[in-house]
């Protein structure tokens, strides 16, 4: 483990369009302990983020959060994944290097034979096109929002959003990325 655990604080402050695809054979697996630091990342993430091993084992996850995502997608992940439930949804993440990748995430609980929490899991996958094309503006409105008006702003909009259409937030993801 390098001596200093990055964060997004660490992360590129010069940022690009420049985006690294997923190829469908292509798998993204990282582990956390409870507080969300790094405790295992595959190669392939590795490849993608842009950072070594040594950088990413006892970094913060929050090192490749991407500016375009909204904050209210992370906290509905949070509050399923420690509530035990699981999180989907598409995420896109910030390289080493200032561009950019997008995933389909699934991101879980890791449970011990006692049924506590002693870590999460996460696990991508190459994000469908056409969820990619109707979460890039919905995303965009959440950041307005929350840049405007605050957070509890976004998670009502999101909330009526999803009533409006008739569907729960893991619904939609899931039927998007199948779409
Ligand atoms: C297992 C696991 C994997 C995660 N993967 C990512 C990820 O790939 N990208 C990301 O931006 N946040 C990811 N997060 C969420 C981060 O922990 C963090 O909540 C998010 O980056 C927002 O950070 P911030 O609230 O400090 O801005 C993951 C969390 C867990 C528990």
């Amino acid at each position: 483990m390098s001596a200093k655990r990055l964060s997004k604080l660490d992360a590129p402050k010069v940022l690009t369009n420049d985006e690294k695809v997923m190829a469908e054979s292509d798998m993204i697996v990282s582990k956390t302990d409870l507080k969300g630091f790094i405790t295992y990342a595959n190669r392939t993430f590795m490849d993608f983020c842009g950072y070594s091993e040594d950088e990413l084992l006892g970094a913060n996850h929050n090192l490749i959060r991407h500016p375009d995502m909204p904050k209210i997608a992370f906290k509905l992940c949070w509050d399923l994944i420690q509530s035990k439930r699981e999180f989907f949804g598409f995420v896109k993440n910030l390289r080493k290097d200032g561009g950019l990748y997008w995933v389909f995430a699934y991101i879980t609980a890791d449970i011990d034979t006692s049924g506590n929490i002693i870590g999460y899991s996460s696990f991508r996958r190459k994000p469908s096109k056409a969820g990619l094309d109707a979460i890039t503006p919905i995303y965009k409105k959440l950041i307005e929002i929350e840049k405007s008006e605050g957070m509890l702003a976004s998670e009502e909009f999101l909330n009526k959003f999803l009533s409006d259409n008739n569907t729960s937030y893991n619904e939609l993801v899931t039927s998007l990325q199948l779409s």
